[in-house]
């Protein structure tokens, strides 16, 4: 009776929350404007939290003969192993298999096309619905993006990864993604930015170990839309040109930027040439002497932050 009733409670939690929560949630979170220092308690995790908390706290009352609850599968399945996309597949409302059995959408929520992982002691990248637009892995352990992770997740927009122990992407692991819009990766140790497609608008690689050789040439010269790039915290000792006419905003602060060029910015042959977007530059942190290439702020909108001795 009392386990009738529990299941009942939950049942009308889950609905509850299936069809009020969800849309509110997936609203913020593809709303959320990215500010790039703030969105770590941004308002969707205090959702996911609640989620949580309603929905799994009633099977912790006494079910102790029957199957496993939510929460115990949960913990059981934490450190997940890859397996190929695609294999496995049971259903298509919990999502791809893990090798262990447990639909990847039973381990992380699942909401619309939006998979939320955060927290769950990954080990590696689960593998994921086809339908999955916006996928967030934060603070776990993950230690490397294989290239058979993101394979054909041809609607894949935004991969957040915040906080693993990144060291390695394979190159190409990305580059295939047509629709991939937003890449943050910040605070891991990555040392190669790899190839990523010309549909980016926002890249956040800060707080990890890129260094001279860490970014390919031109790496960013060909994304039309590009907005914001995020490299704080690194050890990058140059900037990274041609940067497309569409950046508003480029974070380096606490690199080895030395020098820069006059032409870096503006273009010195054109003085009609205005860059009007990229009007948040940040450079302090770096061995930079910014009085020393008055020219090359003329085009821009405001003067880069950093010494000016
Ligand atoms: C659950 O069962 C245990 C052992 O049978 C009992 O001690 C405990 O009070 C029960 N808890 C609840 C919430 O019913
Ligand atoms: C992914 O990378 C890890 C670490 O290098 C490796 O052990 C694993 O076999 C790879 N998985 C796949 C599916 O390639
Ligand atoms: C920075 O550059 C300006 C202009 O060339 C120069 O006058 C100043 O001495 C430089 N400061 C340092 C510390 O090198």
């Amino acid at each position: 009776m009392m386990v009738m009733l529990a299941k009942l409670v939950v049942g009308l939690l889950v609905l509850n929350v299936s069809s009020a929560s969800p849309p509110r949630y997936v609203r913020q979170a593809e709303l959320d404007t990215y500010d790039g220092n703030n969105y770590e308690n941004g308002d969707y995790e205090v959702t996911v939290d609640e989620i949580e908390t309603d929905t799994l706290d009633p099977l912790d009352e006494n079910e102790t003969g029957h199957t496993a609850s939510l929460e115990e599968e949960e913990e059981e399945a934490v450190a997940i192993k890859p397996i190929p996309p695609g294999s496995g597949g049971s259903g298509v409302s919990m999502g791809p298999d893990t090798q262990k059995g447990m639909p990847t959408c039973l381990l992380c929520i699942c909401l619309g096309s939006s998979v939320y992982c955060d927290d769950v002691k990954l080990e590696s990248v689960p593998p994921l619905p086809k339908e999955t637009t916006h996928f967030y892995a934060r603070y776990n352990k993950i230690t490397k993006i294989n290239k058979s992770d993101f394979a054909q997740m041809n609607k894949l927009k935004r991969i957040d990864l915040t906080s693993n122990d990144i060291s390695r992407i394979d190159d190409n692991a990305l580059f295939g993604l047509p629709a991939l819009e937003e890449l943050i990766i910040r605070v891991n140790r990555v040392t190669f930015l790899p190839a990523l497609p010309p549909t980016m608008t926002l890249i956040d690689a800060s707080h990890n170990r890129l260094g001279s050789s860490g970014i390919q040439k031109e790496a960013f010269k060909d994304m039309a839309g590009l907005l914001y790039l995020y490299l704080t915290d690194n050890n990058i000792d140059y900037i990274p040109v041609p940067l497309p006419d569409s950046l508003r905003s480029l974070h380096l602060q606490n690199n080895n930027v030395q020098m820069m060029h006059e032409d870096t910015f503006c273009n010195l042959k054109d003085f009609n040439y205005i860059r009007n977007a990229l009007e948040d530059i940040r450079l302090d942190g770096n061995p930079i002497n910014l009085s020393k290439t008055p020219q090359a702020y003329v085009c821009l909108p405001r003067i880069p932050i950093g010494a000016l001795f």
